[in-house]
């Protein structure tokens, strides 16, 4: 298929062929990471600039690395030493870093939509790294290709996903690749975690972790995130939310399910939503999505930087 968009900003924009188009052009730039010099010179003369008003560790390093592994020269930019700490706008901010001569600018925001506004306010191409609790679009690709690697298939399988889902971008963007592609998604853990009416989106939900766990293919463990219960704890104690949701090696041994494919976003709050020893063992991919991160990012960079050129070309 000929690549069109030059930004991208969620998996529900996305049509399940296009999805496909990015997990089969990472395929391509997974090579790439295994040579001695881990290089191609597919962006040469671009610039990329990582724009991160909220903290973050493996998407940040993971476009760095693409981006480089790609040829293409990097900037960084975070919200502290800037001049939006003296209250620069982010659109005004990014047309000044735009008339620097960037060619694609990868934003994560704590705003849900600041991708989509920032794609309507500059020329270049705009790559969400995760916008509040809307959509974590390269977080989901990197999931999908890790599924499609160990599992073969994504059409027909049953994945479960973990948590906090009402909070989770993780989660969001997930449904909508999942449900793309063919996959029968369940959505498990308290209901003051589940969004009412989520079954709208094609998911069935679960507040039973042992009939997830008999049931699934994939458990996609989510992190419990803190930070983001502003109306208070969303269940009555950690120690009770790890009893009843938190994957153990007792619970996988209780089901027999030696076949379960274990994943991580990251960051891993080791011991409430995934035992230490589960994280750490043979049925954890956890290391193996950290990995395919890289090439997902690279066919991203690489396909929006296209689509750019030949938008140029044509206009
Ligand atoms: N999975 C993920 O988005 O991790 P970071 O917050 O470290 O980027």
């Amino acid at each position: 298929m000929k690549w069109t968009r030059k930004h991208l900003i969620g998996l529900e924009d996305l049509s399940a062929e296009e999805i496909t188009h990015i997990l089969d052009t990472a395929e391509t730039f997974r090579e790439v990471s295994t040579r001695s010099i881990k290089k191609v010179p597919a962006l040469q003369g671009r610039t990329v600039v990582n724009m991160f008003f909220e903290p973050s560790t493996r998407t940040n390093l993971s476009f760095s690395v693409a981006a480089r592994r790609l040829s293409a020269d990097t900037l960084a930019f975070s919200k502290a030493g800037t001049s939006v700490s003296k209250g620069e706008t982010m659109v005004d901010t990014a047309k000044n870093i735009e008339a620097m001569g960037v060619d694609i600018m990868v934003l994560r925001h704590t705003a849900a939509g600041a991708p989509r506004l920032l794609a309507q306010n500059v020329g270049c191409s705009v790559v969400n790294a995760g916008d509040g609790q809307h959509e974590h679009p390269t977080q989901a690709l990197l999931d999908l290709a890790t599924i499609r690697q160990v599992r073969g298939k994504i059409d027909g399988l049953k994945v479960g996903i973990v948590g906090d889902i009402s909070h989770s971008r993780v989660a969001r963007s997930n449904i909508w690749g999942l449900t793309k592609l063919g996959a029968k998604v369940m959505v498990v853990g308290p209901a003051t975690m589940i969004p009412p009416e989520i079954e709208r989106l094609g998911v069935e939900v679960c507040h039973d972790m042992d009939k997830a766990t008999a049931e699934c293919d994939v458990l996609n463990m989510l992190r419990i995130q803190f930070e983001r219960q502003s109306g208070g704890n969303p269940f009555p104690s950690i120690r009770e939310y790890t009893r009843m949701f938190g994957l153990t090696q007792e619970r996988i041994d209780r089901f027999k399910r030696h076949d379960l494919t274990v994943m991580h976003p990251g960051p891993v709050n080791r011991g409430i939503e995934l035992a230490p020893e589960v994280a750490d063992g043979p049925q954890s991919v956890i290391l193996k999505q950290v990995e395919n991160g890289v090439a997902i990012r690279m066919a991203v960079l690489y396909l929006v930087a296209g689509a750019a050129e030949q938008s140029r070309e044509s206009s």
